[in-house]
């Protein structure tokens, strides 16, 4: 357990209070900071905007629940938090390799990113959000899936960030709040119900996965490819990330039979896509046999 002022004096003095020279981020949320402490060595500390606990103590609260006691390795550590008056603070274990998205965008760092570590952060997102739904008491939903809240290990294994909206998913609460989450991965049924729903995430997680695959947002082709009578007509080489090279064929098979499963997460009607058990089994049994074998073998 970390004492949780102590922590926060350590903090303020490794970051001079917070210089702007520490700070790596910003989001919606806060700016975030990289902070080296003797106990604990390398943490990203991220400092909500000003006064968020007295404003929107449930918000902060709910990061906070959502993550304590959360332990799997495709999911970012929540070492402890501190909050008074001036700061709230979320201490997080320090991902090395920053997000999927400034990756994707960096040319040489992308071009690192081949197929097979591409597949295996596909991989281990599904397995984060089918920890998340599937085996966390209660259930939670992530909210705001994105290749900005996806975070590389040195090893290239993806952790996943940012519960700041994820809602505690009790049957009897309800799940109606105000629209969250990043333009572009948003369910198109939250633009007419608020009913939020695990079927949200898998529906941000068929845009993420493509988005691995093509190495940036699809756009306008996530439509296409949500539409079964227009699918056919899309070519895979306009699916795959033009700076690697060709997937060589049994590659190619794992990326086709990814690109089915993603595109079915993109389904309009929330109770037609699969759920992330169902897309984490079918990603985990792909290898190392090509999916085709796979389904002979039923
Ligand atoms: N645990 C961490 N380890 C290393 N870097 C991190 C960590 N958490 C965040 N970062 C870096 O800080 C940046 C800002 O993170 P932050 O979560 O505040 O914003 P965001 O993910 O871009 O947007 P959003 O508000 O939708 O989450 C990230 O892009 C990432 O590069
Ligand atoms: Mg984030």
């Amino acid at each position: 357990m970390l004492d949780g002022k102590a922590l926060y004096r350590d903090i303020l003095n490794a970051t001079e209070e917070f210089d702007a020279t520490f700070c790596i981020g910003q989001g919606g949320h806060g700016s975030v900071y990289k902070v080296n402490l003797p106990s604990l060595g390398n943490i990203a500390v991220k400092r909500l905007y000003s006064s968020f606990e007295n404003t929107h103590p449930k918000s902060f609260m709910n990061e906070v629940r959502a993550l304590i006691g959360i332990k799997h390795r495709n999911i970012v550590n929540l070492y402890g938090y501190c909050s008074n008056a001036q700061n709230s603070l979320l201490v997080y274990e320090y991902v090395e390799r920053g997000s999927l998205s400034s990756i994707l965008s960096n040319e040489a760092e992308s071009k690192k990113l081949d197929w097979l570590k591409r597949v295996n952060i596909i991989k281990g997102v599904a397995f984060a959000l089918s920890y998340l739904h599937q085996d966390c008491s209660p259930s939670i939903v992530h909210r705001d899936i994105s290749s900005r809240n996806v975070l590389l290990d040195s090893e290239y294994e993806a952790r996943v960030s940012d519960f700041g909206i994820a809602k505690l998913l009790n049957p009897d609460s309800s799940n109606c709040t105000t629209l969250a989450g990043t333009y572009g991965y948003v369910a198109p049924e939250l633009a007419y119900t608020m009913k939020v729903t695990q079927m949200c995430d898998v529906y941000s997680f068929g845009v993420l996965a493509l988005e691995i695959i093509k190495g940036k947002h699809l756009g306008e082709y996530i439509t296409v490819l949500a539409n079964s009578s227009t699918r056919d007509y899309v070519q895979l080489s306009d699916l795959l990330d033009e700076r690697l090279p060709y997937p060589e064929d049994r590659v190619k098979e794992v990326l086709v039979f990814i690109i089915k499963l993603a595109s079915s997460c993109l389904l309009e009607t929330p109770k037609s896509r699969p759920t992330m058990h169902f897309v984490s089994h079918r990603l985990s049994s792909m290898n190392p046999r090509p999916p085709t074998h796979v389904r002979q073998a039923k």
